[in-house]
């Protein structure tokens, strides 16, 4: 295979300090690191009586050397990003055996397209997983369970708002009448999706009414985002907007302005409305500016203890992949310049500072999920290596000339 090797030289654009992430970016070397790191995970996961495919590896501690997995219930948020590695490695290493357990843990997820839903988490459960799966075999099957899950997720959609609420369950016990949190903007992926392949058209019209309140209301003058957007259901106005799992209401949460670098660069992707295009620029930049000299977030901008705050691999792994689709919608000079940052985010992650190696089967160290809760501080976390890979695919197709998605 040909060897894709990127030199540093692309590293411009907006770093303005002295440090700069060393080594080089070897695609195709990471992605067979990411193949073995994959093996290793499954060979953990085998019992004497074989896999249970419905535990889903979440995450390793900082002081653990294996997954600890969780039951794929409605309840686990994550229990699609592992279907979804399996894919991603599969389409890469064209094992077919890494095709059937990718195909034995995404069966493990059909019931959500039959239940009611729980929260807005179906798209990054089952698009992540079914999605991924159909659009590399084409199983109408696959299809049929995201056309139902969208319309489930639709259900949460408040017209009069004009958003999905997010989280159900914290209505009453917050006094949230209706909530949106940044993360809800990957879900819209699904619904577009859904839109245009068989599924309702309204899913667009909710997918783009989603997008524009949150555009609105849930990010500050310049440009950083409110983890959680609370609205009035009777008027439909913002109440207010408050952080969940970020360090202060008023500060940037690095994965939830991921989540919205990543939502925003999909919703130009499906509308071409040139606004998206212009806002996914300024969440980008806000984000990119800020940053520490190794491209790798602290776990919020304005986490206690910078220099020595934890990092999150995690938002860096989401940004890396949305900027390498973003640059391919932009003119020469400004895409060039988020594929240079892309780049050397990925070169950061490909260091011995954030790769497991030997150490562990996960592809990365150093994620933080929910520091306010002191849970997953510290931790390898299955949705960092699920968009890292995914990254690393966009990379390797824009390096061979092809399309960034596949
Ligand atoms: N969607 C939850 C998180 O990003 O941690």
């Amino acid at each position: 295979m040909k060897k894709i090797v990127v030199g540093l030289a692309v590293m411009l654009g907006f770093c303005t300090c002295a440090h700069q992430p060393s080594g080089t970016l070897d695609v195709n070397k990471t992605l067979d690191y990411c193949a073995e790191q994959t093996q290793r995970t499954l060979a953990e996961l085998k019992t004497d009586s074989g896999i249970d495919y419905t535990m889903m590896p979440r995450n390793i501690m900082a002081d653990e050397q294996h997954w600890n997995c969780r039951k794929a219930t409605k309840e686990e948020w994550c229990a699609g990003f592992w279907p979804g590695v399996l894919w991603y490695d599969y389409e890469y290493t064209k094992d077919k055996k890494i095709r059937e357990e990718a195909e034995k843990f995404t069966n493990s997820l059909e019931f959500l397209s039959k239940t009611p839903a729980f929260d807005h988490d179906l798209g990054f459960l089952v698009f992540c997983s079914y999605g991924n799966g159909y659009r590399l075999t084409k199983n109408p099957v696959y299809k049929q369970v995201i056309l139902d899950t969208a319309d489930t997720l639709a259900t949460l959609f408040n017209p009069t708002v004009g958003t999905i609420l997010s989280w159900p369950r914290e209505v009453k016990p917050r006094n949230w009448p209706h909530n949106t949190i940044m993360d809800n903007m990957i879900n819209l992926e699904m619904l577009f999706w859904a839109a245009k392949n068989g599924g309702n058209p309204y899913l667009y019209d909710v997918a783009v009414a989603h997008a524009d309140k949150t555009m609105k209301c849930q990010f500050r003058p310049d440009y950083t985002s409110y983890h959680v957007a609370v609205y009035d259901t009777i008027t439909g106005n913002l109440i207010k907007g408050v952080t969940h799992q970020g360090y202060a209401d008023s500060t940037m949460w690095a994965r939830g302005q991921a989540w919205a670098i990543y939502g925003y660069t999909v919703v130009y992707r499906e509308t071409k409305d040139p606004k998206y295009l212009d806002f996914a620029q300024k969440v980008t930049d806000v984000y990119l500016e800020r940053l520490p000299e190794d491209k790798v977030p602290y776990w919020d901008f304005s986490a206690p203890g910078i220099p020595d705050a934890p990092r999150d691999a995690s938002a860096a792994a989401v940004v890396a992949s949305a900027l390498l689709e973003l640059s391919t919608y932009l003119p020469n000079g400004t895409g060039k310049r988020y594929k240079d940052a892309a780049i050397e985010i990925l070169t950061s992650l490909n260091s011995d500072s954030y790769q497991s190696g030997q150490s562990k089967p996960s592809f990365l160290l150093h994620s933080v999920g929910h520091w306010p809760n002191h849970s997953e501080i510290d931790a390898s976390i299955i949705y960092a290596d699920y968009y890292y890979i995914e990254a690393l695919l966009r990379l390797k197709r824009l390096q061979e000339g092809h399309g960034v998605l596949g």
